[in-house]
């Protein structure tokens, strides 16, 4: 079995070989084929990998390479998670945003459609080289941002295309666990599209726990969410938001934070990763080493201005573990060998939210086995969850026919139906910003 990862040398990639040298079942991947622009990055991420090897008899064989079409043939997995632009260009996307006082977060708001704009004309050229070059490959996106991402690739892959967050996972395990069940037995109603669902309800042997969380302020205290939105928040919702929720519910806030703080989250992961590239390269460094230590302070600091602004403290250890590789391999598991399971993930619409068209990438609890993601049918949105769901597929559509087109003023467009962006002329002044720092969208004629 043969797994591609496009961004090849990104840093979360160890994460997706280590959950890989878990796998000992019959079917796994015994080959693994990094793809990467940047010569350098794949040799530090190779550096890492083999030391995760080294104590793993039949661990999956990694080459890497810089010729996409050579690590697309003969796929059967591919994982895309690239970073057009880098992460220069996230620390751009966020600066040109607070410039203008809105919101420049990485898929929230200016800064995911600055983001969108120029991924989508990438993430497209390679959905087209997959069909043409593995046509029977599956293709799990992690590239960001993600909903938006993977629908792009739908319109050339259809359903071989199923996008990943780990996100939603992460809120499930957490509800659960502060309810004392495990999480794999729990059944969770989760629905809206990445990074802007909510959980509406969570099922243990048929019966809906959630009311008994939300109806016992302290357990709802005691958690990520109930920190981060407050329990009275949750209340009112009667449901528990993705934590990316915080950046439409706490919107103000969190623009002064972001503005206030030393560095924004892009321009300190820049820093931070420079640094890790350049260590891991030295021969007298222990690459996993340096590796694992750059990963525990980015988990321990993620999303901070928000905790901070909220003031929900330190993130709990067990949320430090990340899922996003559990995520993976378990979809490719359930491809793989039939492995029927249930995993929230970006799939076509295909009736199940009414509010959207069936080509409208959401995410839901999907059935996943041999024959791919299918959505599981979810009670309607409320309206309040609808009227986002609604506004931000309209402005992805914008950031689609902008790709698409060329046209600027349809990337304006894009911008200025936002509900984070509060003028045209912010949408105006965004566009120009935008295009002047980032090469990427250079066809905005
Ligand atoms: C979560 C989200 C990802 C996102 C990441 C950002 O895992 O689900 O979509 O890319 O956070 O984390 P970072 O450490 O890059 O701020
Ligand atoms: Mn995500």
């Amino acid at each position: 079995m043969k797994l591609t990862i496009l961004g090849g040398g990104g840093f979360r990639v160890p994460l997706v070989y280590g959950a890989l040298l878990t796998d000992r079942a019959e079917g796994r991947v015994t080959e693994v084929v990094l793809h990467d622009l940047d010569d350098s990055r794949l040799y530090a991420v190779t550096r890492v990998l083999e030391e995760q090897a080294s104590a793993v008899a039949d661990a999956p064989r990694v080459t890497a390479t810089t010729d996409l079409d050579e690590a697309l043939r003969g796929a059967d997995f591919v994982f895309s998670a690239i970073r057009v632009g880098g992460l220069e260009g996230r620390a751009n996307d966020e600066r040109v945003a607070l410039a203008e006082g809105v919101l420049g977060q990485e898929t929230v708001g200016a800064g995911g459609i600055a983001y969108g704009l120029r991924t989508v004309p990438v993430a497209v050229d390679i959905a087209q080289r997959v069909a043409r070059l593995a046509p029977d490959a599956w293709v799990i996106n992690f590239t960001n941002p993600a909903g938006l991402v993977t629908e792009a690739m739908s319109r050339h892959l259809g359903d071989r295309v199923i996008g990943i967050c780990d996100s939603p996972v992460g809120l499930g395990r957490r509800i659960a666990r502060v309810l004392g069940a495990d999480p794999n037995e729990a059944w969770i109603d989760y629905a809206g599209l990445n990074h802007l669902g909510w959980v509406r309800g969570l099922r243990i042997a048929g019966r809906d726990e959630l009311p008994r969380l939300l109806a016992d302020p302290g357990l709802l205290g005691s958690f990520e969410e109930g920190k981060l939105f407050g329990t009275d928040w949750l209340r009112s919702l009667g449901a528990i938001p993705n934590e990316y929720l915080h950046y439409y519910y706490f919107s103000r806030e969190a623009v002064r934070a972001y503005q206030q703080a030393e560095q924004t989250r892009g321009a300190f992961l820049r820093d931070q990763q420079a640094r890790f590239y350049e260590e891991a390269r030295r021969a007298d460094v222990s690459a996993l080493d340096a590796w694992d230590r750059t990963r525990a302070e980015r988990e321990a600091t993620y999303m901070a201005e928000a905790r901070e602004t909220a003031g929900a403290g330190e993130r709990d250890a067990d949320d430090l573990s990340g899922g996003y590789e559990k995520v993976a391999l378990a979809l490719m598991r359930a491809i793989a060998r039939d492995e029927r399971t249930t995993l929230i993930l970006n799939v076509r619409n295909q009736g199940t939210l009414s509010v959207l068209d069936p080509d409208a990438v959401i995410e839901v609890p999907c059935l996943v086995d041999a024959n791919g993601a299918h959505p599981v049918a979810v009670d309607p949105l409320p309206g309040h969850a609808a009227g986002l769901v609604c506004a931000v597929k309209a402005v992805e559509r914008e950031v689609l026919a902008a790709a698409e087109s060329g046209s600027r003023a349809t990337a304006v467009k894009a911008f200025a139906l936002h509900p984070l962006v509060d003028s045209v002329n912010v949408a105006r002044r965004l566009v120009e910003g935008y295009t002047q720092v980032h090469p990427g969208l250079a066809y905005l004629g």
